[in-house]
């Protein structure tokens, strides 16, 4: 099976939307947390994970952002879960994202966007071992 890293980003979790978020993963038939921590990311932990976008005009206030507040980490583990947590997110711009989605849901800025979710399978392994080290 296949297992994925989600982040509920800083403006998430500061909205009280923590339990919203892990509910609509929690009910998806066959999915499993198998990590789970609040911790607030410093710029080290953060240039690893974003480092693909360094260079780009919104990577420094996306690093500030995301180190803004706590986050949520999580592993998500079970069937087709790297594709289905990218469609539960829904696209990067929360106001293109369809309502039922998380981000056409809750979200209107670009930075703000609520979540994190790999986006193929060795994304995942390379986020998974950032963010839960000796773990997986
Ligand atoms: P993540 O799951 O956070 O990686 O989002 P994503 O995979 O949907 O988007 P991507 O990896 O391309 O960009 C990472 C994050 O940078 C996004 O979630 C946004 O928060 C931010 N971002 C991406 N593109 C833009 C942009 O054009 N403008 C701004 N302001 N932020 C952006
Ligand atoms: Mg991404």
């Amino acid at each position: 099976t296949a297992r994925t890293l989600v982040l509920l980003k800083p403006d998430a979790v500061r909205r009280g939307l923590i339990g919203e978020i892990i509910g609509r993963i929690e009910r998806k038939a066959g999915w499993t947390i198998s990590a789970l921590e609040l911790r607030t990311l410093d710029h080290d932990t953060l240039e690893q994970h974003y480092g693909e976008h360094k260079g780009k005009p919104f990577y420094e206030p996306l690093v500030e952002f995301m180190a803004s507040g706590p986050v949520v980490a999580l592993v998500v583990e079970g069937e087709r879960v790297i594709e289905g947590l990218r469609a539960l997110a829904g696209p990067t711009d929360p106001i293109a994202a369809a309502p039922g989605s998380i981000r056409g849901d809750y979200g209107v800025i670009v930075r703000e966007n609520l979540i994190h979710a790999s986006d193929s399978e060795e994304s995942a392994e390379r986020e998974l071992k950032i963010f839960f080290p000796g773990r997986f």
